[in-house]
């Protein structure tokens, strides 16, 4: 089936790879993160991808790694935050999958980009100030592609265990609209 695929789409800190890990858990689906689909075979981890290769080289494994992932049918994918803003990744991701916007406010996605352990290249060493304005510039930018998602659920933002199962969810009950 072709559109077997289910992939969370959105900004950094928006809790695709938490709630992609919890929703396919709950469905009994396998789950992917695109990020470590990339470090896993590159041998590399992004924040060196960047440094060695630059964004662009970056964007290019981004993509050769997301068309391989989707000829796969029945996951759960979380993609990377700017994944849906390059190439035709948007229309790639739509047609092989049921695609999920998770939305979430400048400030939630700043709460989370700053309590997870991932290091983030793009927005390495920002004060909370340039972090903030950095967000909504950019979220501004990248908004018109994820909305191009077939489905979008607004997160909040998420300090516990019981939200997880909340949006969870709320994800399970959009998809079967
Ligand atoms: C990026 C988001 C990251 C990762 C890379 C670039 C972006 O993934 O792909 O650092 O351009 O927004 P997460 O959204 O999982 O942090």
């Amino acid at each position: 089936m072709a559109k077997d695929n289910i992939i969370l789409v959105g900004y950094m800190g928006a809790g695709k790879t938490t709630l992609g890990k919890a929703l396919a858990a709950s469905m009994g689906r396998v789950f992917h993160d695109l990020d470590w689909l990339i470090e896993e075979r590159t041998g590399k981890t992004i924040p060196q991808i960047f440094a060695e290769q630059g964004e662009d080289g970056f964007r290019q494994i981004e993509r050769q790694t997301l068309t391989e992932a989707v000829d796969e049918d029945g996951l759960v994918l979380a993609v990377g935050g700017g994944t849906p803003c390059f190439f035709d990744n948007i229309d790639v991701m739509n047609r092989r999958a049921r695609t999920v916007y998770l939305q979430a406010s400048p400030e939630t996605l700043m709460a989370h980009i700053r309590m997870g352990g991932t290091k983030r290249p793009l927005v390495d060493g920002k004060s909370d100030s340039e972090l903030i304005e950095y967000i909504r510039q950019s979220l501004s930018e990248r908004e018109p592609f994820y909305n191009r998602a077939n489905y979008k659920v607004t997160i909040d933002t998420i300090t516990d265990d019981r939200q997880i199962d909340g949006y969870v969810d709320k994800i399970k009950d959009i998809l079967k609209k």
